[in-house]
């Protein structure tokens, strides 16, 4: 099969990185790719967002398959317009991506299919959660303990040009369960958790995500299809009745509370840096799966995996570009992966480009050896400005 993966991060290279290892793979592109992906795909320089120029691209090339990484693309419609020329795609239509692009949207999902979810408050009132009804990249959500923080979110919420959602604040342990989705069917990967906050103890800002691992001591690998059957599947039988069925990656953000699981969030596609945990302990081939051929679960391995992610000095606030990098050929000669998650090529120079910059992965028999050879990896890798946090599967 000829593939094209669609966006430029960390997951996608773990997607192209575990794409390239399987049987049926006959070509791998890329649009826009980056230099990390460079090594295992044909990259083309045709941004995520342009849909026109990345439906020419898929017809010249001939792909069989397009996996579209990113959700923004798939909110505006890129894989209907793939699918109305022919072309297959791993990825939702933009009304089934609503569950991810409308925080209401979800929620009249969820109570229609009796998923449990916090619950939707009338009024903003300490503890709750806001949350800007449609995408913001990790940045819509404000957790409000005090009338204080209440009142900085709602000044803030207010200045952006879209409604906001108030719900129940809940307490608990997360973890994101993935689950490959082709309408009312399902297969689950495992458990992973991931860390949503920029500084060590879950302090300060929230980002997109600055590490993860799986499997999760406190949610076996094995109560996957449980959760998969009472939260996935009657979400997916809703769409399907309603005449929207989902295909792609159905991504449920969960918190086990003392009442039992809650959904946080549904996600419409992989989510970044659980992928870059999930994708090295797969054993089975990625490919089958994203093509449609769901007889058959990912076949995961027991061994654990751990992604520390380096950011730029400035994330989330803003990004960095064209601070040189050095020691990532060291590090994956220490034996860990390294995925590019904002890298560019400069004069033939790996520099930064973007607020996420590299995912560094251990891979082990037990956590413990995954986080060692993570951090060991991740402490050969040096920029100017570079962020890690310190406690990724430290608790584990
Ligand atoms: P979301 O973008 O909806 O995943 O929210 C981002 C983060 O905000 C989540 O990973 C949680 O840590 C936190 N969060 C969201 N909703 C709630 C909630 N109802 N109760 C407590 N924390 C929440
Ligand atoms: N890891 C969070 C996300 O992908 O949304």
């Amino acid at each position: 099969m000829r593939v094209l993966v669609v966006g430029s991060g960390g997951r996608e290279h773990a997607l192209a990185w575990s794409l390239s290892r399987g049987a049926g793979l006959a070509e791998l592109h890329a649009a826009p790719g980056n230099p990390g992906i460079a090594a295992l795909a044909h990259c083309h320089p045709v941004r995520a967002d342009d849909q026109p120029a990345l439906v020419s691209l898929a017809r010249e090339l001939r792909i069989d398959l397009v996996v579209v990484g990113p959700e923004a693309p798939l909110v505006a419609g890129l894989a209907d317009e793939l699918r109305h020329r022919g072309i297959a795609v791993f990825g939702p239509s933009a009304t089934a991506a609503r569950i991810e692009g409308s925080k209401s949207f979800a929620k009249e999902v969820m109570d229609a299919a009796g998923v449990p979810t916090a619950q939707t408050l009338p009024v903003a009132r300490p503890p709750c959660v806001l949350k800007l009804d449609g995408l913001a990249a990790g940045k819509g959500v404000w957790v409000c303990r005090s009338e204080e923080e209440l009142q900085s979110a709602l000044q803030v919420a207010n200045a952006f040009d879209q409604p906001f959602h108030v719900e129940e604040l809940l307490e608990g342990p997360e973890l994101s369960l993935f689950a490959v989705a082709a309408g009312e069917v399902a297969v689950p990967f495992p458990p992973a958790r991931d860390y949503k906050r920029i500084g060590d103890g879950d302090t300060g800002a929230n980002t997109g995500g600055m590490g993860s691992f799986s499997p999760l001591p406190d949610v076996p690998d094995g109560d996957a299809q449980e959760i998969l059957e009472t939260v996935h599947l009657p979400v997916l039988r809703e769409l399907a009745r309603r005449g929207t069925p989902f295909q792609g990656l159905l991504y449920a953000g969960l918190m086990r509370t003392e009442d039992g699981l809650r959904v946080i969030e549904f996600n419409c596609r992989f989510g970044d840096p659980e992928t870059q945990s999930l994708l090295p302990r797969l054993e089975s081939d990625l490919l089958p799966l994203l093509a449609g051929d769901l007889s058959q679960p990912p076949d995961v391995a027991d061994r654990a995996a751990v992604t520390v992610v380096l950011s730029g000095a400035a994330y989330p606030e803003r990004g960095d570009q064209g601070t040189p990098i050095d020691g990532v050929e060291d590090a994956e000669g220490s034996g860990a992966l390294v995925f590019h998650a904002g890298t560019a090529l400069h004069d033939g120079r790996l520099v930064t480009n973007g607020g996420r910059i590299l995912d560094v992965v251990g891979v082990g028999d037990t956590a413990e050896a995954a986080r060692s050879a993570a951090y060991e990896a991740a402490a050969r890798i040096d920029f100017a400005g570079m962020h890690l946090r310190t406690d990724i599967a430290a608790d584990v």
